[in-house]
């Protein structure tokens, strides 16, 4: 079902301490409160259990920002999707630029992670978005579409129904540009026609498509009243409650 959703990510930001009381405080400023969406934050591993317990995942649901393209065994190092359902997570951010860039992750790495992570019972929060280079040669479009095409597009209509998409341009992600509001709408009603041409209006429309990328309280309230912009993936303004309050109440 198409939600509103503002999810943070943390990034490598935090120690588990400082993590906590952010979780903390962000659970006490949001429960009680009428809110128009769903509220997430993608912390580090090691933060998930004690977060999920500290606060009501009614309110603030727990994402992992990546999982292992393995189910178990011997891989040194790398925490599994079970894991991670495990602490009480109960999304994962996939396919982050960051993850494809500096880990080398490939479609076909991510197509296991998705995999294991729907097999879990885990939400999937599906990044996209091209460089600047693809963006000047006005070739976002194909760029976009062929990594859906390479991972998420394999999915049966029934586990494609459980994943939420984020599209992050890289020219935008902590560089205080923020795409348009008419680039990003044009984008995600674009990736919206494309879930539309490869599993139908209906997935289309109840697809949830969020917009990241220097998203702020400022940019949050043009950008999430377009009619594609189902919410935002929040990088540098969800790591102090009140920018990412704001940008929550930006619905
Ligand atoms: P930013 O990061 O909001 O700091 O630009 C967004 C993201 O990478 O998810």
């Amino acid at each position: 079902m198409r939600k509103n959703i503002v999810a943070g990510n943390w990034k490598m930001n935090k120690t588990l301490q400082e993590g906590l009381a952010l979780a903390t405080e962000l659970n006490a400023a949001l429960e009680g409160a009428t809110l128009k969406c769903d509220v997430v934050i993608g912390t580090p591993f090691i933060h998930l259990a004690a977060v999920a317990a500290a606060v009501n995942t009614k309110v603030v649901g727990v994402a992992a920002q990546n999982c292992a393209d393995k189910a178990s065994g011997a891989y040194t190092g790398e925490v599994s999707a079970a894991m991670l359902k495990s602490t009480g997570a109960e999304y994962v951010i996939l396919g982050h630029s960051e993850r494809r860039e500096y880990y080398g992750e490939t479609s076909a790495i991510l197509n296991s992670k998705v995999e294991l992570a729907l097999a879990n019972g885990l939400t999937p929060i599906y990044c996209c978005g091209e460089a600047l280079d693809v963006r000047n040669a006005n070739e976002q479009n194909a760029y976009v579409q062929k990594q859906l095409e390479e991972t998420v597009f394999n999915l049966s209509a029934d586990d494609f129904a459980k994943i939420v998409i984020a599209y992050e341009p890289i020219w935008a992600i902590g560089t205080g540009v923020t795409a348009s509001t008419e680039q990003a709408q044009e984008m995600l009603a674009f990736i919206r026609t494309l879930i539309a041409e490869k599993f139908g209006k209906d997935m289309a429309e109840n697809t949830s498509i969020l917009y990241g990328g220097s998203c702020n309280a400022k940019n949050a309230p043009e950008l999430f009243a377009q009619p594609d912009i189902d919410g935002g993936l929040i990088g540098g303004a969800s790591l102090k409650v009140e920018d990412f309050k704001a940008i929550i109440d930006a619905f």
